[in-house]
């Protein structure tokens, strides 16, 4: 059901994939509804730099897999949503209003056009990560019938340098995709071989072993301020957190681990071990979700 407000910004509003002519307006829109946000809750911008929400706008409308929706007035780009379609879980986001036009129905507009389209192609769940702090963004999606399932804590910094590592850690070549992927269903109940393949060309995911056998993964990816570490999944909380302390020791950077409440020995031990805690968010689903049977780290979507 649309609200009267969507109903009449949809009026005078066109919702239509990206063109590279508007890159560099969306990735504008983007950097400053993100930034507007974080800084009025008193918390970091997501997107360090305009130049930095801009790459990721440009790739993410050439990468496949991903469709973007912008919601545009007179040609001028107002509102944007992207629906990650490279798993057999479909990701949100980011979606973002332009400032002045915040709070009238353009959000819901770019969201109800990603769940059609999400509809059409038969994703039973589909899920994203919401900042805790913002009241409108996390209304908005429970009014759109997604439901809150986890916790996770973005966390900077990096362990002692003499932490032991007790699996054998190594790095993932294409041979491992498969066992990748079988991992990745017994411990998530669904496959993400679409973002491990997405990270492998540019940093190698390291894989946790034990006894031969595959106990846990986690991507790699460089940012300006720091290694995101995910997504991720181990049998347990000793393989995920083994994963980490390795991360840290073949990069002398931050790590950006997101740790999610429901593995508190390990959110616990990061605590105590150099990890701060920058901001938290809401794992939110909608549709089918089978609760993790053992440890995780989520993508940038979910
Ligand atoms: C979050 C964002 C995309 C929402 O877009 P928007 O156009 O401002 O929102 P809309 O007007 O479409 O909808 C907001 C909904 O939340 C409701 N809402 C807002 N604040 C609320 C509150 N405090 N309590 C209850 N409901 C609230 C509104 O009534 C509306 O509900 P409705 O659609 O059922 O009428 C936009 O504010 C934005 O770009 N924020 C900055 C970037 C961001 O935070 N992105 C999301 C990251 S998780």
């Amino acid at each position: 059901m649309q609200s009267g407000q969507a109903k009449k910004a949809k009026q005078s509003m066109a919702i239509a994939g990206m063109v590279p002519d508007q890159v560099e307006a969306v990735g504008k829109l983007t950097y400053e509804a993100f930034r507007d946000v974080a800084l009025s809750h008193g918390f970091e911008p997501i997107y360090e730099s305009l130049d930095f929400a801009t790459r990721v706008v440009r790739s993410l409308s050439r990468l496949e897999g991903f469709t973007s929706f912008v919601a545009s007035e007179g040609g001028q780009p107002l509102a944007v949503n992207f629906l990650d379609q490279r798993n057999d879980i479909a990701g949100v986001g980011p979606v973002a209003v332009a400032i002045e036009h915040q709070g009238r129905g353009l959000g819901r507009m770019v969201m109800e056009a990603l769940l059609e389209q999400a509809e059409d192609c038969g994703f039973q769940s589909v899920r994203l990560l919401q900042a805790a702090y913002n009241p409108v963004s996390f209304s908005l999606y429970c009014r759109l019938g997604f439901d809150a399932k986890d916790e996770l804590a973005s966390l900077r910094g990096r362990p002692p340098a003499d932490e032991d590592v007790a699996a054998a850690v190594r790095e993932c070549t294409p041979n491992d995709l498969d066992d990748v992927d079988q991992l990745s269903l017994e411990v998530l109940g669904f496959r993400r071989r679409g973002d491990v393949e997405a990270v492998m060309p540019f940093v190698r995911p390291l894989l946790a072993e034990r006894e031969g056998r595959l106990v846990g993964y986690t991507c790699r990816i460089p940012t300006p301020s720091g290694i995101l570490l995910g997504p991720a999944a181990a049998r347990d909380e000793a393989a995920l957190k083994d994963l980490i302390v390795s991360a840290a020791r073949l990069a002398p950077v931050d790590l950006r681990p997101v740790v999610p409440v429901s593995c508190p020995s390990l959110l616990r031990w990061a605590l105590q071990s150099g990890f701060s805690l920058s901001e938290l968010a809401t794992l939110m689903v909608r549709g089918t979700y089978e609760a993790p049977a053992g440890a995780y780290m989520p993508s940038v979507w979910y």
